[in-house]
């Protein structure tokens, strides 16, 4: 489960002049901003025609991620900062109109692994058509529909001449918002795998990347149950890995390089690197108590020494009472230094030109 605050894009596909769209995506986004605000969820509107996007005008396959115009790198960027998405369609001829399919077609890997809602209207059907329309292209992008929908009447959702749709319709995009939170905080893992800088890691199914300060929930948690184990080892629990904030630990993710290797949403392990004049500094190197045993910390310490560029040696600290620690270090190459502070020895490795 992800804890990152995320953002949903409303997205409004009519484009005529004195079109509705624009007045559903209102209404939708004052019915939805008290439970945006409660589940941390930022909602930004967009309306495509605002996007100025040509009929499809880039040479490449959108799977490509090459784009030539502005207007689509722009839209790229929208999407890829965007975690799930409400489509506000009207319904044209049975189906989703042109701008919704364009839009869609511009870009491939940017949808992926996002959910998708829908808030459709027209008349009898209510846009439902458009709906299923849609559906069959939004899931060969891997957007993942939720359950939940809400479908208006026009004629229906006017009172008095004003567009004004029951409660029971505000409850429906209610119920829409929490269900698309629930299922894009369930696909993050997915979009993790997907996104850019993330490689396989050791294990099967598992992947590593640079972690992010919004990650700092999952390190202290990390942090916290791996350093037990030197707390016991050294009969101390002032080890700034015990005991930092998730305040401190997202200052420091902003500073170091560290490396996380996940699986299916769960910190597995991870390593911290920073380079300071001739030195690579090497820390937290953690591995989850469960999968000790499986060199995970040597596959992520060799990792970790391959940020030397610049540097000559390459320095770490543990616990003088951790023996295990000193054991591995010193069979990784890695040489104690004499102790400066009581309870905490240095190791130095030299870099070989
Ligand atoms: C080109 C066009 C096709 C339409 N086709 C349908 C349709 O198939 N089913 C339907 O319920 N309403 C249909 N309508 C009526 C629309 O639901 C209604 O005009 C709605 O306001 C359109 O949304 P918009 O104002 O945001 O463009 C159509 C309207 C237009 C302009």
């Amino acid at each position: 489960m992800s804890m990152k605050r995320l953002r949903v894009l409303v997205l409004v596909c009519s484009t005529r002049p004195n079109a509705l769209g624009p007045t559903v995506g209102t209404w939708l986004t004052t019915a939805l901003a008290p439970t945006a605000r409660t589940l941390d969820v930022d909602l930004a509107s967009v309306a495509i025609g605002d996007l100025h996007l040509p009929f499809l005008d880039e040479e490449e396959h959108p799977a490509r991620g090459v784009y030539q115009h502005e207007h689509t790198r722009r839209w790229s960027e929208t999407v890829t900062g965007a975690d799930g998405f409400i489509v506000v369609t009207p319904e044209y001829n049975y189906g989703m109109p042109a701008t919704l399919k364009n839009a869609l077609d511009y870009l491939s890997a940017e949808w992926a692994w996002k959910p998708v809602g829908f808030v459709s209207y027209g008349n009898t059907s209510a846009g439902t058509r458009a709906v299923q329309h849609a559906k069959q292209v939004t899931s060969t992008l891997r957007l993942v529909s939720v359950g939940s929908t809400v479908a208006l009447r026009i004629a229906e959702a006017h009172r008095q001449g004003v567009f004004q749709p029951a409660a029971h319709h505000g409850q429906a995009a209610v119920d829409m918002l929490e269900e698309l939170v629930r299922a894009g905080h369930a696909l993050a893992p997915l979009r993790d795998l997907n996104g850019d800088g993330a490689t396989p890691g050791p294990l099967p199914g598992s992947y590593v990347r640079r972690l992010r300060p919004d990650d700092g929930p999952h390190v202290t948690v990390l942090q916290r149950c791996c350093w037990v184990d030197e707390a016991i080892a050294n009969d101390t629990l002032r080890l700034p890995a015990l005991r930092e904030t998730p305040d401190q630990v997202q200052a420091w993710l902003a500073e170091w390089h560290t490396t996380g290797l996940w699986h299916a949403g769960r910190l597995l392990g991870m390593i911290r690197t920073i380079r300071r004049g001739g030195t690579l500094h090497i820390g937290r190197l953690a591995v989850a108590p469960d999968l000790r045993g499986r060199g995970l910390g040597r596959w992520l310490l060799h990792t970790a020494e391959t940020r030397h560029q610049g540097c000559d040696h390459l320095l770490l600290t543990t616990g003088t009472g951790s023996v295990r620690n000193l054991a591995f270090y010193q069979k990784q190459g890695y040489a104690p230094l004499p102790a400066a502070n009581s309870g905490e020895v240095s190791l130095r490795k030299d870099l070989t030109s």
